[in-house]
C-alpha cells in the first residue's frame, strides 16, 4: 500500500512549499539590495573602478570608470577601452598576479590608474584624473625655477660691484660711486621681489588677514592718482578720473591703495608717450564699486592677456625689467582682489588695454 496524504499532511506541504518559496523570494530580495548598494557605492567613489575576468572582460565599472573612459566598458576587453601598449603590458602583470601603476594620456586628461590582482580571478583597476594635480606641481616647479632667476640676477649685480669696489675700484671716487649706485639700485630691486613674493606668498596661504572698513572708493581713487600723476606727466601720459562724488566699499584701505597703485603704475609704464590713462570708478549696487583703469597703450594679444595675471608672466621681459617691474604685480592685484570677494580681468585692443576690478 502507498502512503496516502492525509488532509493534515497536504496542508503541511504546502505550507512547507510556500515557506521555502517566500525564503527564495527574499534571498533574492536581499541579493539585489546587496547589488544595488554596491553599485551605489561604487558609483559614489570619486576614483573610477573596474572589476575585469582573468580575460581581462570587463564585469562591473562604476560611473567614474565609464566618464573617464568614455564609454560604458561592462563585457569589454579593458585594454581596449584605452589602446596604450603600458597598459596592455600592465594588466598582463596583473592578471598574472602583479600590481602595477601607471599614468596614461586618456582622452586629452592625465589618468593614473592601479591595476591589482583580484585574490580568485581577475583583476580590479582603479583610475583617478590627475592632470589638475600635475599641473600645480609643473606650475610650482616653474615658480621656484622663476623666481631663482629673477633673484639671481640683482644678487651677482651686486655682488660683482662690491668685487670691483673692493679690488681697486674704491679709491677712484667717481668710479666708486657709480658701483654704489649700481649696489643701490639692485639691492632696491632685490627688496622689492621679496616684499611681492612675501606678500603674494601670505595671500596665497589665505593669511591676507584683511583689515576691512568702510571706505570711499572715488577718494582713495583720486589720492591713488595724485601719487602717480607726476610719473605719468614726467612720461608724457595724461591722467584722467571718472567719479561720483562718494562711492562707498567694505576694504582695506592699503590693500585697495596696493591694487590701484599696481593697475596704474602698469598702465603708465606700458603707455608711450601722448598717451593718456582713464580710471572710472562705478558705483555697483548699494555698497560696491567697479574701477576701471583704461590706457592708450599697445594693447596685449588675446593669447597673451589669458595669461597675463600669472605669476612672473611678462609679454616683454626686457622691457619690464628695465621699468623696475617684478612681473608679480597683477598676481598680486587677482589674489588681492579675490581676497575681498571681488573680481578681476582685462579686456585689450591694438588701440589699448583695460584693466578692472569690483569690490562689494
Ligand atoms: N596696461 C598694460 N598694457 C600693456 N601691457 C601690460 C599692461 N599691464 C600689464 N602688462 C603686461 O603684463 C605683464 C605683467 O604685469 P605685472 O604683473 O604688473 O608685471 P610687471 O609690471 O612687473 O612686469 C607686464 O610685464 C606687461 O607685459
Ligand atoms: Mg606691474
Amino acid at each position: 500500500m502507498g502512503f496516502v496524504f492525509g488532509r493534515v499532511e497536504a496542508a503541511r506541504a504546502a505550507e512547507a512549499q510556500r515557506d521555502l518559496q517566500a525564503r527564495a523570494d527574499r534571498s533574492e530580495a536581499r541579493a539585489a539590495a546587496v547589488e544595488a548598494q554596491l553599485a551605489g557605492l561604487l558609483d559614489a567613489l570619486p576614483d573610477g573602478v573596474a572589476m575585469v575576468t582573468i580575460t581581462g572582460h570587463v564585469t562591473r565599472a562604476n560611473a567614474r570608470m565609464a566618464s573617464l573612459l568614455g564609454t560604458a566598458p561592462k563585457d569589454r576587453l579593458f585594454v581596449e577601452l584605452a589602446r596604450d601598449p603600458a597598459l596592455a603590458e600592465a594588466m598582463a602583470r596583473a592578471l598574472s598576479g602583479n600590481a602595477t601603476s601607471l599614468e596614461l594620456d586618456l582622452r586629452h586628461r592625465l589618468v593614473a590608474m592601479t591595476l591589482a590582482p583580484l585574490p580568485g580571478a581577475g583583476a580590479v583597476v582603479s583610475a583617478r584624473d590627475v592632470t589638475e594635480v600635475r599641473r600645480i606641481e609643473a606650475a610650482r616647479r616653474d615658480f621656484v625655477s622663476n623666481a631663482s632667476h629673477e633673484l639671481r640676477t640683482p644678487v651677482s649685480a651686486i655682488a660683482g660691484a662690491a668685487e670691483t669696489l673692493l679690488s681697486g675700484a674704491l679709491s677712484d671716487t667717481v668710479t666708486a660711486q657709480g658701483f654704489v649706485e649700481m649696489i643701490a639700485r639692485h639691492a632696491e630691486r632685490l627688496a622689492r621681489l621679496t616684499g611681492d613674493l612675501l606678500d603674494l606668498s601670505r595671500l596665497e596661504s589665505g593669511a591676507a588677514n584683511l583689515e576691512r572698513e568702510s571706505l570711499d572708493a572715488a577718494a582713495l581713487a583720486r589720492s591713488v592718482l595724485e601719487l602717480v600723476r607726476h610719473r605719468a606727466e614726467s612720461g608724457g601720459v595724461a591722467l584722467a578720473i571718472e567719479a561720483p562724488a562718494v562711492v562707498e566699499v567694505s576694504a582695506d584701505r592699503r590693500r585697495l591703495e596696493q591694487v590701484l597703485v599696481n593697475l596704474l603704475d602698469n598702465a603708465i609704464k606700458y603707455t608711450p608717450s601722448n598717451g593718456r590713462v582713464n580710471v572710472r570708478v562705478i558705483r555697483s549696487g548699494e555698497r560696491g564699486a567697479r574701477v576701471e583703469v583704461a590706457d592708450t597703450g599697445h594693447g596685449i594679444e588675446p593669447h597673451q592677456l589669458e595669461r597675463i595675471f600669472e605669476r612672473f608672466y611678462r609679454v616683454d621681459s626686457g622691457r619690464s625689467r628695465d621699468a623696475g617691474g617684478t612681473g608679480l604685480g597683477l598676481a598680486l592685484v587677482k589674489h588681492l582682489v579675490q581676497a575681498h570677494g571681488g573680481e578681476v580681468g582685462a579686456a585689450s585692443s591694438s588701440a589699448g588695454s583695460t584693466f578692472w576690478f569690483t569690490v562689494p
